[in-house]
Order: structure tokens, then sequence, then C-alpha cells
């Protein structure tokens, strides 16, 4: 397919697009009516001489509150496929990484370079580290992404995990078994655990984020004295509709299972979900209508208050790892050091930058740019760079509205282990410890 018509026809079915809100939601949707079965959710013979299949993103057991799974009623079940063989695995890796050691040096990075012409988003994967270990689904992947062509035939899913995506440049459109979702640079967008799906292009390029999360799915977090309202509110969650494609003819459909890549090439596309009802879904939020909790009156709340999503463990308020992310806030603390305090933390930290600039860090080449990232792991000191700390101390403190980027992390209870390709890359900075050189000795006793 040519890209650019692709690129095109992307667009036009991106406009318009319906979906279900809310996010947990017992969702039900049907392409073709009539196509939903009523009152049970395996009859004799499914509606429409589809097959029924249920997908499971929880143990059958696991309590109400958690458990996730939805039924899908299909043109062909899925278990009607050749058998998977293994094929290269690109730029991707999967836990456990033990080809580095951890480093506790903080690190950045520059955007990734340019790929190659005809790159889809798969072949664009590209991950800088990681912890846990996919087979035990415990831990989390941090993984870019930079493509210049639409997936036309194949389709991806993860068995590992689920898969977050931040586009930082150039809108997605996924094509999921469960219908279409359009995600633009400051939307978030999330597949679940073994969900098929395509990624078309809205632009030329496409360039951002992926954190796979291997540990139990996101939920939102809990809110305390907050109260029933604020964060990302549920109703904001957006997933697809039904949607499906009746193509007969091969579809190359790869598989990501404990680390590696399998490929199978189906007789039919396996987007070919005309009904579905469930709550393991795909959806997207856009991060600019997150309700930005501070402070009124002095200091900073810890970051977790930015908390989008969260995967927990088994120690309560501990997560494998959190969504948060940096929107735009105003600032009004009196007496109050207004960037990001200096921090040494348990948990490790992935700041990643979708546009502008962070108010902790000095934007521009060299810097924490849109598409870079920088990785502050367990323990190490980080905090507003030299520049920052010292124009922050002499500013007035005036109201005033951080409107100038938007940036995330990913946080996670266990240290990330930096891959060899991400250690040896070209765009990983050399001298980023050199913005905390300077800090002059003020004390005075
Ligand atoms: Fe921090």
């Amino acid at each position: 397919m040519d890209n650019g018509t692709g690129t095109e026809q992307a667009r036009k079915t991106a406009e318009g697009l319906a979906y279900s809100s809310g996010f947990g939601n017992e969702h039900s949707s049907e392409a073709v009516p009539g196509a939903l079965p009523i009152g049970r959710n395996s009859p004799q013979r499914a509606p429409l001489g589809l097959y029924a299949e249920q997908l499971s993103g929880t143990a059958f057991t696991e309590p109400r509150a958690h458990n996730r799974r939805s039924w899908l009623y299909r043109i062909r079940p899925s278990a009607a496929h050749p058998p998977f063989t293994r094929i290269d695995n690109g730029g991707l890796r999967g836990a456990p990484f033990t080809e580095t050691v951890p480093d506790p040096n903080r690190l950045r990075w520059d955007p990734l370079p340019e790929p190659p012409a005809g790159t889809d988003f798969l072949s664009g994967l590209w991950t800088l580290g990681g912890n846990g270990d996919a087979t035990q689904r415990v831990g989390m992947a941090i993984h870019l992404y930079a493509a210049n062509a639409s997936m036309t035939d194949r389709v991806f899913s993860d068995a590992d995990g689920e898969l977050l995506i931040v586009p930082e440049r150039g809108g997605l459109l996924l094509r999921t078994e469960f219908g279409l979702l359009r995600v633009e640079p400051g939307h978030m967008a999330l597949i679940p655990r073994g969900v098929r799906f395509r990624v078309e292009l809205l632009d030329a390029t496409a360039r951002g984020y992926v954190c796979e999360n291997y540990g139990s799915p996101f939920v939102l977090p809990d809110l305390g004295p907050i109260g029933a309202n604020g964060l990302a509110n549920a109703r904001d969650f957006m997933a697809p509709v039904a949607a499906y494609e009746d193509v007969e003819g091969p579809v190359r459909v790869v598989n990501k299972f404990c680390g590696n890549l399998w490929a199978a090439t189906y007789d039919h596309s396996p987007l070919d979900v005309v009904a579905w009802h469930g709550n393991h879904v795909p959806y997207v939020y856009d991060m600019r209508r997150f309700n930005v909790i501070g402070t009124i009156s002095y200091d900073h709340p810890d970051p977790s208050i930015f908390t989008v999503l969260t995967s927990p463990s088994d120690t309560p308020g501990l997560a494998g790892v959190d969504f948060v992310v940096f929107a735009p806030r105003w600032l009004v603390g009196e007496d109050t050091f207004r960037p990001p305090y200096f921090h040494r933390n348990v948990m490790s930290e992935y700041m990643g930058l979708i546009e502008g600039a962070y108010d902790a860090k000095t934007a521009g080449p060299g810097g924490f740019v849109p598409g870079g990232g920088s990785l502050h792991n367990m323990m190490s000191a980080h905090g507003p760079d030299h520049e920052t700390f010292e124009r922050a101390s002499e500013a007035e403190l005036a109201p005033r509205k951080v409107d100038d980027g938007l940036a995330f992390m990913f946080e996670t209870r266990w240290p990330v282990t930096a891959t060899p390709q991400a250690m040896a890359a070209d765009h990983l900075q050399t001298g980023y410890d050199e913005v905390w050189q300077g800090l002059e000795r003020h004390f005075r006793p």
C-alpha cells in the first residue's frame, strides 16, 4: 500500500469514531444488529453464525472487583490458526533483563533516530529496559517506537502484558479486535494483554513511548480524602465500539510470548469480531482532561498526586508501575520552591516528554526534549538542574500557569535495567550529570 494514500485513508476512517465511555465498565457493542446474544454468553448456536469465545485477562477466580474478561462473537474462533514459529525480535527485548548490570547513574536519552523507510509500529519498537520477569507476570518494560509506515498485512498481540502507548509525534489509528481507536499526541491508549491490533499512521511519521506492564492490569488509583471525583475521571476513558474485518486471505499474526516474537500466517483477518461485551477492553484517554490537584497553600504534594493509572501489587500502595502525567496546572504555593524538589526515591522513575518543556529541566538541544527520556533508578539523586534551582529560588511567587509542556512518568517499584542497545546507543547523552554541577554552596552558619 502506498503510505501516502494509506495515511489519507486512515485519517478518513479515524474521523468521527464512536466510543463507549467509562473505565472498567461492562461495555457491550455489536457492529451488526442482533450479533450479541441476549441473556447468555454461549448459546447453543451464537447469533448470525458467529463463534463465541471468552478472552480472560485475569484468572477466573480473581475477586469480582479485579476480574477482567470479555466475550467475543467472531467470524472464526481464534483457535483456527497454523503453528507459530519464531521470528527475529528486532529491537524488542523482554524481561528478565540480564544482559547488563543495573546502573545507578542518572541516564538521559535523546529521541530515537529516524528509522529506515518502511518501518511500521511493530518493527519500530525498541526496548530501553525494564524489570521483573514476563514468565512470572511481574514487572514492566519501557519501549520506544519510531515508525513511518502503517502495518498493512499483519497484526500484533502481546501475551506478556498490556501495552500503554503514549504518542509523542504523529497520530495513530489502532484497529483492534474490539474496534477502532484514534490516538493523538497528548492521548494515551491501552491495549490489554492478548488483544490483537494493527497500527496505522495518521501522519507521515510516528514516534512515542510504550509501557509494557507484565503485572496486574492498570486501574484508576484510589482517591482517599480527595473524594469521589478528581485526577483521571472514569468517564473520560473511551473504549471502541465493535467494528470487524471480513477478510479472507493471508494475514500475518505476530505474538510476543515470554519475550520473543512468534508469527503465524492466518488465512483470514483475526480482527473479525462482530460483537463483544466485557471489561477486558482497549481504551484511549486524553491526558488534557486530567483533573490536576495540587497545593493551594504551600509545598508540593508528592507527584503521586498526578497518577493517571496504577498497577497494584500484593502490597497495598506499592505499585508495580504507575503512569503519571504532568499536565498543565497553576502554581500558587506561597513560600514554596515551586519546581519539583530534590529527591532520592526507592521507586525508579522513567520520564518522557510529549511536548514543550518540563519545569525542573532546562529545555533545548542536549537537554530534556520531546521524544527523549530520563531514567532515575532506585535511590539515584535527582531534581532541578542548577539553572532551574537558581531561577526558582529568586522567582517572584505570583500565581503562574505551567502550560508549556506535557511530561509523563513510568514509576516502578523495581530498578530498571537498561538493554545493551540502550547503553550503547548514540542517542544516550553523555554528561547528563553536568546539569547538577555548579550548585553553589549557600550555607551561612
Ligand atoms: Fe523523583
